[in-house]
């Protein structure tokens, strides 16, 4: 396959490296991803995460396999394995339905990388759609708060909600970003933080706990954020700590926007209760690990509880912001996501 390069993603020689995103921002680390037990690996450890990334870099997988000579039942069960790496995003889930479709043609080397390419290329061009849907959202001078890791390092372009921001920001529109650190593992404080510094975009990190006081101050004008699945009803299905932002931002009157692309949508599932959420190890909440060491402040018998993800109501959703434009909560109500 060709040679590649996107934000956290690499094909060279035909083989697929990843960026560790544990790592960041401390040390830019690529790694390979060569096989099914090592990507899974990726994705179990957040090495590689991110609603659309997790796909994109599943398919890749796919088509480098096919190309090594895999059989059409080795694919299969590859598939299947990849399928299963993570429960909540669906883009994962979207993605393979389309590579099992170029699994089932004659010539299904050629077709898978030419989805698996198509995908990439695709999802480029969604982020850029949506930061363009989103942007216009934006008033100047705007104060933003946003969650969790939404940039390019999640996806193969400038990302969903981060994308808005950093269009935004070019647009000269944006004052500051308060960045929630996103407990427990701190995709805010490593990966939003990291790449707002790069894109010179202003920002302050804040421990998740902090939204409340700021937003009662007025210092925040709006919430942005990602979105790992997309219920026909219109719930959302993102990092924990979601719904507690949207929760507070209803209170306080400030718009809280859902920014993601197509692959996101899930028309089979009817509300956010249908959603599984993946339940995570206990030692993510009892302490922190990372390139920068491992500690423990909890005791070693705590017990804990541990969803990486949370849903978050329709009712309390402003707009959500696809690369297709805002649906606003009156076309949600009258069906825009439903199957059709
Ligand atoms: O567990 P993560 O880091 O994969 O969770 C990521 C999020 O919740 C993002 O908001 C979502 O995947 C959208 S990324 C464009």
């Amino acid at each position: 396959m060709q040679t590649l390069q996107t934000t956290s993603l690499r094909l060279l020689d035909n083989q697929l490296y990843i960026l560790d995103q544990q790592a960041l921002p401390q040390e830019k680390r690529w790694l390979p991803a060569s096989s099914v037990e090592a990507l899974v690996g990726h994705i179990h450890a957040l090495r590689v995460r991110g609603a659309p990334l997790i796909g994109l870099s599943a398919s890749l997988l796919l088509a480098l396999l096919a190309e090594q000579g895999q059989s059409r039942e080795q694919l299969t069960a590859a598939l299947e394995t990849l399928r299963a790496a993570r429960p909540t995003a669906v883009n994962l889930m979207n993605n393979l339905d389309r590579m099992k479709l170029a699994l089932a043609q004659n010539d299904y080397v050629t077709a898978l990388a030419a989805e698996a390419l198509g995908l990439i290329e695709e999802d480029r061009q969604l982020c850029a759609s949506i930061a363009d849907a989103g942007s216009v959202l934006v008033t100047p001078g705007s104060r933003l708060l946003t969650h969790c890791n939404t940039g390019g390092l999640a996806t193969a372009g400038v990302g969903t909600a981060l994308g808005v921001i950093t269009l935004a920001h070019q647009q000269g529109k944006v004052a500051n970003v308060w960045v929630d650190e996103t407990r427990p593992l701190l995709q805010g404080g490593r990966l939003t933080a990291w790449e707002l510094g790069e894109l010179g975009v202003p920002y302050q990190l804040i421990t998740d706990s902090m939204a409340a006081s700021l937003m009662a101050k007025g210092e925040v004008d709006a919430v942005w954020v990602g979105a790992d699945r997309i219920a026909a009803n219109g719930d959302v299905a993102n990092k924990i700590g979601t719904y507690s932002l949207a929760v507070l931002a209803k209170f306080h009157g400030i718009p809280f926007y859902v920014a993601a692309p197509q692959t996101t949508l899930d028309p089979h599932c009817p509300n956010g209760e249908a959603i599984p959420i993946e339940q995570r190890a206990g030692a993510e909440v009892t302490g922190v690990a990372g390139s920068f060491g491992a500690v423990q402040w909890a005791p070693d018998n705590a017990q804990v509880y541990n969803p990486a993800f949370d849903v978050t109501p329709a009712a309390l959703i402003s707009g959500w912001v696809l690369d297709s434009g805002v649906v606003t909560p009156e076309q949600v109500a009258a069906g825009a996501f439903r199957r059709a």
